[in-house]
């Protein structure tokens, strides 16, 4: 019997994060690639991974990408600066399938400074990983890049409570504000989520930016390249966690994710 390619079940988009911040990047991808299928995997049985050892995180990071590869995916989106900074390259020695990473948007920031001060607010695992060192080192003869590690943040974002972070992104953006930063870059994929406490806490003229538009932007071009842009019409969101599925379910909400389609498990 003749396949009709408009009934092939779609090789999904594999995408893991240590837990519910990759779900900033999920919704830029969805976007962008509406006719994609995707697996979305939050590991947040193990977070916050940027306070564990590089060791721990490229385990995490293999096991995530097993779990992914099992299920067929054709690309995996590490949705996670601390995994991307850390494990990336071991990823992408180990496996053949394409990855797309995350790291701090220093560059667009340090282009577009007019004070020449640059915050980037991220875990202690991306900014003491090489890779943050060598794409920052690129910019630094020039502009004042200002890191500020987001303890204890991942941890509060992970157990539903947004408003809690308050208090912690005070103290740590009132500094970086006086010494007169007009960027802050937003370097892990849960702080998205903290955006209007933020802005809030911030005077206007400082613009906040991250990297989702520019991660999902370059999922399609690999996509496109490798000639693996689904042509079914038959797409499914699936959506994994080994956390609590209630505190799951309400950042689901707040990105507007709901539809036939998409589906829960706990793994
Ligand atoms: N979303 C991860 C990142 O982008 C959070 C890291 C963590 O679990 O500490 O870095």
């Amino acid at each position: 019997m003749k396949t009709n390619r408009l009934d092939i079940q779609p090789l999904p988009i594999g995408i893991f994060d240590s837990g519910l911040g990759g779900l900033s990047i999920w919704k830029e991808i969805h976007a962008l690639l509406p006719n994609e299928s995707t697996i979305y995997l939050a590991d947040s049985k193990n977070a916050p991974y940027g306070e564990k050892t590089k060791e721990k995180i490229i385990e995490f990071s293999k096991k995530n990408t097993e779990y992914l590869l099992s299920k067929q995916c054709k690309l995996i989106v590490v949705a996670c600066n601390t995994a991307t900074t850390n494990a990336i390259k071991i990823l992408r020695e180990t496996y053949s399938v394409p990855f797309i990473g995350i790291e701090p948007a220093i560059k667009p920031a340090a282009l577009q400074t007019k004070t020449n001060k640059i915050g980037v607010l991220a875990t202690k695992g991306t900014l003491s990983s090489e890779l943050f060192a060598s794409t920052s080192e690129q910019f630094r003869s020039s502009k004042n890049i200002i890191e500020i590690e987001g303890n204890g943040l991942v941890t509060l974002i992970e157990n539903g409570e947004i408003d809690a972070t308050r208090p912690l992104l005070t103290q740590y953006l009132s500094p970086i504000v006086d010494e007169g930063v007009d960027y802050i870059v937003l370097g892990c994929t849960h702080y998205p989520f903290l955006i209007p406490i933020i802005k809030s806490i911030i005077p206007n003229h400082i613009k906040i930016i991250d990297s989702g538009e520019a991660v999902a932007k370059q999922t399609k071009n690999i996509l496109e390249k490798n000639n693996l842009i689904n042509e079914s019409n038959n797409t499914f969101q699936n959506f994994e966690t080994n956390g609590n599925i209630e505190t799951f379910k309400s950042f689901l909400n707040q990105i507007n994710v709901q539809g036939s389609s998409v589906k829960f498990n706990v793994f």
